[in-house]
């Protein structure tokens, strides 16, 4: 099944419990928390306190991003925040087939994250052991970026070696989603749809969820 997830990398922080409780009864199951440290993506953002404090006000899976150096150095924290999903950048990531396993083995699922520039060759192994991969459809760091057109063909490919070697891991995609973009985004292949701008700036954050999910069922019913 396909989910919407949304970012609240563009949420309105000040009331992000509100934020939140708005995307969560429109009926997604997920939320996308960004992890930025300034130096991997010149962009800063929240640690595990502010995830600790989001566990408390919402039942959805969490979904944390690490968009960081030496990631592992932090999963821990994020997990016991409340992490239900941890993904890390393969750019990030000398010992990946570690870093995954030691995610899993504090029992959250774990992802790996690809920038749009790096090839998905750069997974040939370890695609057995990720959960799910992640591409990124645009350069990570700042919501509200046009999507990178390139990408489309790498979820495609992506889905396509995933079916040839008889796995089923999800396929997330993080960038430059919205309403005119999400049928064949959906159509190449993605199942998780992460969404910041396209959500939390709009009027009515709730509606725009039930549409994007609405779009995504029916792209869904007639995938090639
Ligand atoms: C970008 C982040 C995204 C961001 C997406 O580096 O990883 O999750 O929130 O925002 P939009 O949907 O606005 O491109
Ligand atoms: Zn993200």
């Amino acid at each position: 099944m396909v989910e919407i997830v949304p970012s609240i990398l563009s949420a309105d922080f000040a009331r992000l419990g509100e934020e939140i409780a708005r995307v969560e009864a429109a009926g997604v199951r997920m939320l996308h928390l960004d992890v930025m440290d300034g130096h991997f993506v010149p962009n800063m953002t929240i640690g595990p306190p502010v995830v600790e404090s989001i566990r408390r006000v919402t039942r959805l899976r969490l979904d944390v991003h690490l968009m960081i150096e030496k990631p592992e150095r932090h999963i821990e924290s994020f997990i016991a925040a409340g992490a239900d999903q941890v993904s890390v950048h393969q750019e990030t990531c000398p010992h990946l087939d570690r870093t995954l396993r030691f995610i899993q083995s504090l029992g959250a699922t774990a992802g790996v994250v690809l920038n749009p520039a790096t090839s998905l060759s750069t997974l040939d192994y370890v695609l057995p052991v990720a959960d799910f991969v992640l591409l990124m459809t645009v350069n990570p760091g700042f919501g509200g970026q046009e999507l990178i057109p390139y990408c489309l063909g790498k979820i495609r490919d992506l889905a396509d070696r995933r079916s040839r070697l008889g796995l089923t891991f999800p396929i997330e995609i993080d960038g430059g989603v919205n309403g005119d973009n999400l049928v064949e985004l959906v159509r190449a292949g993605a199942d998780w749809i992460v969404t910041g701008s396209s959500v939390f700036r709009s009027a009515d954050p709730a509606a725009t969820v039930a549409e994007m999910m609405r779009l995504a069922a029916q792209a869904t019913a007639v995938r090639v």
